[in-house]
This record gives C-alpha cells, structure tokens and sequence, in this order.
C-alpha cells in the first residue's frame, strides 16, 4: 500500500509513523485509519519490530478527526457506518506504542494519543477535547480514557468546556508520562522505544496487556488475569535467559526480541 498521509519508517526495532497531512494539521480522515491499521498490522506482524511509535508534525500532532469530512454526515450515516469505531483496532495493537506529541493533540488527536501505552510530550504540546464548541462529543474514547487517566473533575472540566491544557498541566494531571524539550521529543521517544525493543517481546506484550486489564476490568479480575499472565511468561525461554543472566551477572540475550 503506498501511503498518502503517512511517512512509515523502521528504525532497528522500532517502527516508527508520522501523520503527516500538514494542509490540515494531521486532521484524521478515513484514509490515514485505513494507512495506519494497515502499518500497525505489518508492525503487529513483524517479529523485528518490538515497539511502535506514533507522532505528527512539530506544530501538531493531530488536529483532530476531520471535521470536513464529518459535516455532512447525519445520524443514519453515522449509525450505519458506525463512524469512529475503526480505531479501536488502533487501540488494540498488541506491541507497546508511545505517542510522541509536539503541538496540537486535539480530540481524536488526543484520542489517538490516549490509544497508545504512553505519552511523552514536549514543552509545545497542547492537549483538547474541543468536540463540544463543534456541536458534538468525544467518538473516538475520549470520554472514556481521558476520565480514567485524569479523574472525573478534569474529564468533565475538558469535555464540557472545550478549553486546551498545556504540556505541564497534562503531566501534572497523569495524562502524559514524561514532558521534555522540543529539540529532544524524537530521541527521548526513540530511546524509550529502543528500550522497550530491548526487552523480551512476550514479556512486553504481557506487560502491555496485564496494565490494560487495569482500565477495563475491576481490582480482583485485574489482578487474576496479571497473576495468569505473570505465570505464563515462565514458560519463555526469555523467563530462563533473563533470569540465568541476572544471576550469571551478564547482559541477557533474549530470543524473542
Ligand atoms: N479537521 C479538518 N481540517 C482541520 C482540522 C480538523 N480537525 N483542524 C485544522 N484543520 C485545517 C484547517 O481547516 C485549515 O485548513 P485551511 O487552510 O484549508 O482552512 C488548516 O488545517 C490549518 O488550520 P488553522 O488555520 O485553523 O490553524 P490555526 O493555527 O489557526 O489553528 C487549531 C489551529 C486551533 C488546532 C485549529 O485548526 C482548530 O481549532 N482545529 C480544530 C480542532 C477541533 O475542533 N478538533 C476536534 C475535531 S472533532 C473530533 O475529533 C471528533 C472525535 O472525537 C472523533
């Protein structure tokens, strides 16, 4: 698939995307959903590929959905087509993913943002779900994910009033994970990423999934499926070599990296 509104590139072990409709300031339209399930898919499918980073450009992450595209539709158009759902198979990719934001992340932009395991911003980025000055809500998790990463006041305080909030504001309020200096954005990501790609991938993918069971699931079932789960890495080779390593006091050489 030759793609139009993303730059794909693959940097060792990490697969990195950059939206890049820079007219509309990576305002999500259907094309870009269908070039990054595509992208995410091979990443998914690729054994060299260990973890995934999403980002845009320096003046914007991403704008939004594309609310040209949107206006025309009515409420059977939307219904039927069940507008916004495509991106759950975003939400879902199994490898880890950071978002590295720069800019404008505005809502399905905070959305995606939301959609992968973390984000690290810079100084520039700004954060909003301005759905409500448009006539309409969050479609894309923000009501959702925004509330169980910052608590119900904040959601509310965003979702209803529309307003943005800066790069220090949404790392004191657990949104974002790390906020670093523009100029450093892409090699703190990288870093991250490499790190991630260094470890064992089923131990990640693992890890990425038991954290996941914390958002959908209450305490007692969260904590039965990070028991199974923690169980079950023992049956790596990984388990073996990570452990035989530390003990052996040398670097592990993981099989499934
Ligand atoms: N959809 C389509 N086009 C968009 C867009 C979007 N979300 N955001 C920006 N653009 C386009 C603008 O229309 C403009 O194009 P033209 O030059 O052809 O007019 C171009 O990108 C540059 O934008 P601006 O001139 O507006 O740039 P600015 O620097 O003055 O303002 C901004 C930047 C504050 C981010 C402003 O563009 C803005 O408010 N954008 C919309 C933000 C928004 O409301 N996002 C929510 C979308 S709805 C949604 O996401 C629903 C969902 O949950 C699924």
């Amino acid at each position: 698939m030759a793609y139009e509104t993303l730059l794909v590139e693959t940097l060792g072990r990490v697969g990195l995307v950059t939206l890049n409709r820079p007219q509309a300031l990576n305002a999500l339209n259907r094309r870009l959903l269908d070039e990054l399930k595509d992208v995410l898919a091979g990443f998914q499918a690729d054994a060299g590929i260990g973890a995934i980073i999403i980002t845009g450009s320096e003046k914007a992450f991403a704008a939004g959905a594309d609310i040209k595209e949107m206006q025309p539709y009515g409420f059977a158009d939307a219904m039927v087509e069940d507008l916004a759902a495509g991106w759950d198979d975003v939400a879902g990719c199994r490898k880890p993913m950071i978002a590295a934001v720069s800019g404008f992340a505005l809502g399905g932009g905070c959305e995606l943002a939301m959609m992968c395991d973390f984000i690290i911003a810079s100084e520039t980025a700004k954060f909003g779900q301005p759905e409500i000055t448009l006539g309409i809500i969050p479609g894309m998790g923000g009501t959702q994910r925004l509330t169980r990463a910052l608590g119900k006041s904040k959601a509310m305080d965003l979702v209803l009033t529309g307003r943005l909030m800066d790069a220090a504001e949404a790392e004191r309020s657990g949104l974002v994970a790390r906020v670093v200096a523009p100029e450093k954005l892409m090699e703190e990501a990288l870093a991250a990423a490499e790190k991630i790609a260094s470890h064992s991938l089923p131990a990640t993918m693992m890890a990425k999934e038991a954290v996941g069971r914390a958002y959908e699931t209450v305490l007692s079932e969260g904590m039965r499926a990070e028991r199974r789960l923690f169980h079950a890495l023992f049956a790596t080779e990984d388990q073996k070599e990570g452990m035989a390593a530390f003990i052996e006091k040398r670097k592990p050489a993981f099989r499934h990296r």
